[in-house]
């Protein structure tokens, strides 16, 4: 069975609402998400810096598919399906929204993603064309500490005020991260042939960072972690910087899977995301952040295996990156 020609074709939506009938849909998606390749991308004082391409994933062509997947199972599983009026609202920066839309249409669930409207119409569109309900609210990519978090307090209101919503919160659900333990960790494992000594990634919700971890330090506590920040008020799609936004709860729960911290600067992750244009890799603004915060722990660990991931394509942050290459600023 073809899950990309069915997941376009809404007419083969099935009106079962059985636990068994999606559950069977989801087995499909997940066959699908994942498995995705590990590339050499440098070698740098005796330092070998490898990447996972997570555009690979089908749905969003990012890193989101293997969480949105992962809860929506566990919501099904635990019979939050209760009638054909449930919609499963979510606050997004964009990849999980449009992950989240896609796999939505494929079961016949019903969605609807609340946006920052700094992320553009771009981003808007990808998801809006998934089939789901889009809102914007007026966000930057970080929500300041002491300001509402517009997104996020929209859906916590939608999701208060009408008993059909419901709410799965990527930033507290612990399905957002087991996805990594159970998938992303384990790939990266047999990947290296057990070699990796580093993971570097950017932080959003911190899922990927927290689960892929917990996984690789339970083969081998050896393995180090750096959690990658970037600058204040950025413009890097997808992260967060937690001097000036709240940390997800699964960041602040899990605080000691990470080693170590670090920040890189918006025209620092700019310069890299033009340097992997330029290799051929037409990936987003966090693969540029987390190839440069990689390259550095190369360099300063001599003869290490370091692997971080290219979570996204140039998509949704194509004219952004290409303003910065053409001028140099924002
Ligand atoms: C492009 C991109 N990179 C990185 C991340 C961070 O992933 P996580 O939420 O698992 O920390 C996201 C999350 O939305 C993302 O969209």
């Amino acid at each position: 069975m073809n899950v990309f020609v069915q997941a376009e074709n809404s007419s083969l939506v099935s009106e079962d609402t059985s636990s068994n009938f999606y559950l069977e849909k989801i087995q499909l998606l997940k066959q699908k998400i994942g498995k995705t390749p590990l590339v050499h991308i440098d070698n740098v004082n005796g330092s070998s810096i490898y990447a996972k391409l997570e555009y690979y994933n089908p749905l969003s062509h990012s890193v989101k598919d293997r969480p949105a997947v992962y809860m929506l199972e566990a919501a099904i599983k635990q019979g939050l399906v209760t009638s054909d009026n449930v919609t499963f609202v979510e606050a997004s920066s964009g990849n999980l929204g449009i992950a989240y839309g896609r796999a939505g249409k494929f079961l016949g669930l019903k969605t609807l993603i609340v946006i920052p409207s700094v992320v553009g119409e771009k981003t808007f569109k990808r998801i809006s064309e998934t089939g789901t309900a889009v809102e914007k609210t007026p966000d930057g990519y970080c929500p300041l500490r002491n300001e509402r978090d517009g997104a996020i307090a929209k859906v916590k209101d939608l999701f208060l005020d009408d008993p059909n919503m419901m709410w799965l919160d990527q930033y507290s659900n612990q399905n957002n991260f087991r996805a990594h333990i159970e998938g992303t960790g384990p790939e990266i494992w047999s990947q290296t042939e057990k070699r990796v000594t580093n993971i570097v990634l950017g932080v959003g919700t911190g899922g990927t960072m927290v689960g892929i971890t917990r996984y690789l330090k339970a083969e081998n506590p050896e393995i180090e972690s750096v959690a990658v920040q970037p600058q204040e008020d950025h413009h890097i799609q997808g992260l967060r910087n937690f001097s000036e936004s709240l940390e997800p709860e699964i960041v602040r729960s899990n605080r000691d899977a990470i080693d170590d911290w670090m920040k890189v600067s918006d025209a620092d992750a700019f310069e890299a995301t033009e340097y992997l244009w330029r290799k051929g890799y037409l990936v987003g603004t966090s693969s540029g952040l987390n190839y440069f915060a990689a390259r550095k722990i190369a360099k300063e660990n001599k003869g290490s295996t370091v692997v971080t991931l290219f979570p996204d394509t140039c998509l949704n942050s194509f004219k952004l990156t290409q303003e910065y290459i053409v001028g140099k600023s924002f």
